[in-house]
């Protein structure tokens, strides 16, 4: 082994030999940091080695899945939690991710036996207080106040554990690595650390990451890129929803929802989330709409809400939350180019309701049509969602899986569907009239 001294970026994790004020790699200024890196002789082996093999000789068991114990979290996993996975969890400060795992982690370990948790930024003491507010109190828990990975390597090799649960990367470090913990470096190794142990031990592994304002995981996206699956748990800290999203996952598809609720003793699983991101309300205003969107296998019907007004001078203000700012800025350029809603003078806020992240194409037609309707001040017809994606000659272009989504909002009550021309599955589906329309003109005249 020897010692190198390397200039790490810590935003995007590139790596020069010398210093310097830009980084090449991402282009951010002055996140070059001195780090020195002990290169071993040998790299370890993971996953690779063998030489080539026929792929019809591979032998492939059913890949093993444990339960977690929350049927919302396996829901993001794939179906569970694959043995010899390294799970990212990440989200902001305070959301909630330590309580999600310590709750996963008893309910494992009362299922499947030892799990160990443990912790950098708590002590035992304080873990133990939050395990009794959410019953998580089982005695093949095991907690652990540790931040030398070195050490934590140890336990996880003395004590076996079905499961670990490390919180949070950034506070841990390698006595090997000169570095300050959360640095690229020793991020970096301290991940590969953990991926060697779950990967040639067979046992899941799920670690905790912090994200920076800017919305990234704090440090590098190296980490990204390492992991089996990251997760994301995200929501409006004001409120008592929870979004767990998955962001990749390799053993499973992505853009699935986990859904909670923050309670006095923990979270709570959600399992009918529909009602949760639609206002109830008597009378129809100008200004929302409804989507019925659909994230991962799971349709989620969730309102949009628009308030568009004259602007005093200068540059009208935008605004989104939960939903794409470009993308509203286009759906409006669309709509005064297209519909020709004089919108260019016009302040417009649009926001998706309870803190839901809406990133689909299908939920274009339900922004374009709230601002539409609060534009003109007239609400659009009671009981109807919208679903379609708007190109930029203003057509509605079709979407994925309109049956899941209109069976969700035929259960919920909604009774008319406004989308793109031709929806075979919608018309054969019969639950709920369907209008199909080409444009976004057509659209607007139908809805309002
Ligand atoms: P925490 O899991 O510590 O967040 P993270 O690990 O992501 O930083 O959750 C902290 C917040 O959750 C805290 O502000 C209080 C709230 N909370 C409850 O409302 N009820 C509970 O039972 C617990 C344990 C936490
Ligand atoms: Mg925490």
């Amino acid at each position: 082994m020897r010692n190198k001294t390397t200039y790490a970026c810590q935003s995007c994790g590139h790596q020069t030999a010398r210093w310097m004020g830009r980084c090449p790699g991402c282009g951010e200024w002055n996140s070059l940091v001195e780090e020195t890196t002990v290169v071993q002789q040998k790299p370890a082996r993971g996953i690779a080695g063998g030489g080539p093999v026929p792929v019809t000789e591979i032998t492939t068991a059913e890949e093993e899945r444990y339960s977690t114990g929350l049927a919302e979290l396996n829901r993001v996993l794939g179906g569970g939690l694959v043995s010899g996975s390294l799970v990212l969890v990440g989200g902001d400060p305070g959301i909630g991710k330590s309580t999600l795992l310590l709750q996963a982690a008893s309910a494992m370990a009362g299922s499947a036996g030892k799990v160990l948790y443990v912790s950098g930024e708590e002590s035992v003491r304080q873990i133990k207080m939050r395990a009794e507010r959410t019953g998580a109190l089982h005695p093949e828990l095991l907690l652990m106040a540790e931040t030398d990975m070195a050490v934590v390597e140890k336990v996880i090799k003395e004590t076996a554990p079905l499961a670990v649960i490390l919180d949070s990367i950034q506070t841990v470090y390698h006595p090997d690595v000169a570095s300050a913990p959360g640095s690229v470096s020793q991020v970096r190794e301290c991940t590969g650390l953990l991926m060697r142990l779950a990967k040639g031990k067979g046992i899941p592994v799920f670690v905790v990451g912090h994200v920076t304002k800017e919305g990234t995981l704090a440090g590098p996206r190296v980490l990204e890129h390492m992991v089996d699956t990251v997760l994301y748990f995200e929501g409006d800290r004001h409120q008592t929803y929870r979004i767990l999203r998955t962001v990749k996952n390799r053993f499973g598809s992505t853009n699935e929802l986990g859904i909670f609720e923050m309670r006095g003793a923990g979270l709570a699983e959600v399992t009918n989330p529909s009602e949760l991101f639609l206002n109830q309300r008597e009378q129809p205003v100008a200004g929302s709409t409804v989507v019925p969107s659909l994230e991962g296998t799971r349709p989620l019907l969730v309102e949009i809400q628009a308030l568009v007004c004259p602007s005093g001078f200068g540059a009208p203000r935008r605004m989104t939350s939960g939903v794409d700012y470009n993308r509203v800025a286009l759906i409006m350029a669309v709509l005064e180019r297209r519909v020709g809603l004089r919108l260019s003078a016009h302040e417009a806020y649009v926001s998706a309701v309870g803190g839901v992240k809406l990133d689909e194409p299908a939920a274009d037609l339900a922004i374009a049509l709230a601002v539409a309707s609060s534009f003109k001040e007239t609400p659009v017809q009671d009981r109807l969602v919208l679903a379609g994606e708007v190109g930029l000659t203003g057509e509605i272009r079709t979407v994925a899986g309109m049956d899941k989504r209109l069976q969700e909002a035929a259960k919920l009550g909604f009774k008319r569907c406004i989308g793109p021309p031709v929806d075979k599955q919608a018309a054969a589906l019969g639950i709920i009239e369907y209008i199909g329309v080409q444009s976004l003109q057509e659209a607007v005249e139908a809805a309002i």
